[in-house]
């Protein structure tokens, strides 16, 4: 009784062969099991406060720091490619030591989401970055206590406010990245208090301490003195993320995310078998650049290098990905 393809034969001959369904484009394009579409992309942005013109950012050749113009420019060829949504974040002129931009109505990040939802809110889903990062001058995602260490608790009053001014802006979907225990209820129930019943919730669940994020730290001039290993996770731990990921489902999440992507494929695959909401991942800013001076180098195909980790990204189960290609991979795909 033969079981597998060699010795099941009459001879030597294979009776098995994957091959016949790769053997034509269209055969395979029939067979393919994992398939990209502009609306499961994510554009992050980022918007830079009283500049006139957008700022390039070295380490993410491509990618700026918006003006209020090439803001709308850009928003509005985003809705054209279809994508499903775009993520924004606020560089700020002046931080201190509460973030207090994040919570000003005309804090550059508010401003900006009022913008966005003018501009293409019908066709998009605005999402907006609440964390605190990018607001203080010491950097890191929460206040601090006075020993100088990040403090949980009062972090989440402040998340809670946040969450208000961006709800109150027309944000469609928060985006926890914080990492504080306890983010997603306290910021449900400061919605839920203010009416703010429509407004979802995307739990950075399991976000880990990534050398990853390094450009972005450009991107947004964070202020960083040290490291976010006290509220990050650590990449050696799988099961602490799937923790993380139930923990916000239960605080009520309405979608839930791993970050980085590429380096966590098993992260989010465990996250994608037992998470009930829908599981996002997010391409980091170093995943870009690598692969972007990689091919200035012309040491890997770009386009191919491109569409293979989103397709990596997606095969391992997430169900959209935050993206600072989706505009030009979006606009790729409609041209195929
Ligand atoms: C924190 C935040 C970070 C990123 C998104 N949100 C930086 C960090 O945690 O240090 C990184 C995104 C990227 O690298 O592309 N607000």
């Amino acid at each position: 009784p033969g079981t597998g393809g060699l010795g099941h034969g009459p001879d030597w001959r294979p009776v098995i062969r994957p091959r016949r369904l790769r053997s034509t484009p269209a055969m395979r394009r029939l067979t393919q099991q994992t398939r990209l579409h502009p609306a499961e992309l994510i554009l992050p942005m980022f918007v830079r406060d009283s500049v006139d013109e957008p700022v390039p950012i070295g380490s993410m050749p491509g990618v700026v720091q918006h003006s209020l113009d090439s803001f709308r420019a850009e928003l509005q060829r985003a809705a054209r490619a279809g994508i499903g949504g775009v993520m924004l974040f606020g560089v700020p002129e002046r931080k201190d030591a509460t973030g207090s931009g994040a919570t000003e109505p005309q804090g550059i990040l508010n401003v900006a989401t009022r913008i966005a939802v003018a501009e293409v809110g019908d066709a998009l889903v605005v999402q907006t970055d609440l964390c605190l990062d990018e607001f203080t001058d010491h950097g890191h995602c929460g206040v601090l206590d006075a020993a100088g260490r990040v403090d949980n608790d009062a972090s989440l009053l402040r998340y809670r406010d946040m969450a208000l001014a961006q709800a109150d802006a027309g944000s469609a979907l928060l985006g926890l990245s914080g990492m504080m225990d306890g983010q997603v209820r306290a910021v449900r129930d400061a919605l839920d208090a203010a009416g703010h019943f429509d407004t979802a919730i995307l739990g950075y669940a399991a976000k880990y301490a990534s050398a990853f994020y390094g450009p972005f730290r450009e991107a947004v001039q964070s202020s960083l003195q040290g490291d976010r290993r006290s509220y990050q996770l650590d990449p050696a731990n799988r099961r602490e993320g799937a923790r993380e990921v139930l923990l916000d489902v239960e605080e009520g999440a309405d979608v839930v995310m791993v970050k980085p992507a590429m380096s966590y494929l098993d992260v989010l695959a465990d996250a994608a078998a037992s998470s009930p909401v829908p599981v996002w991942a997010y391409q980091v800013s170093g995943e870009y650049s690598m692969v972007e001076a990689a091919a200035a180098h012309g040491w890997i195909d770009r386009e191919r290098t491109i569409d293979e980790t989103l397709l990596g990204i997606r095969r391992a189960g997430a169900d959209a990905v935050l993206s600072y290609w989706a505009i030009e991979a979006a606009e790729r795909w409609a041209r195929a």
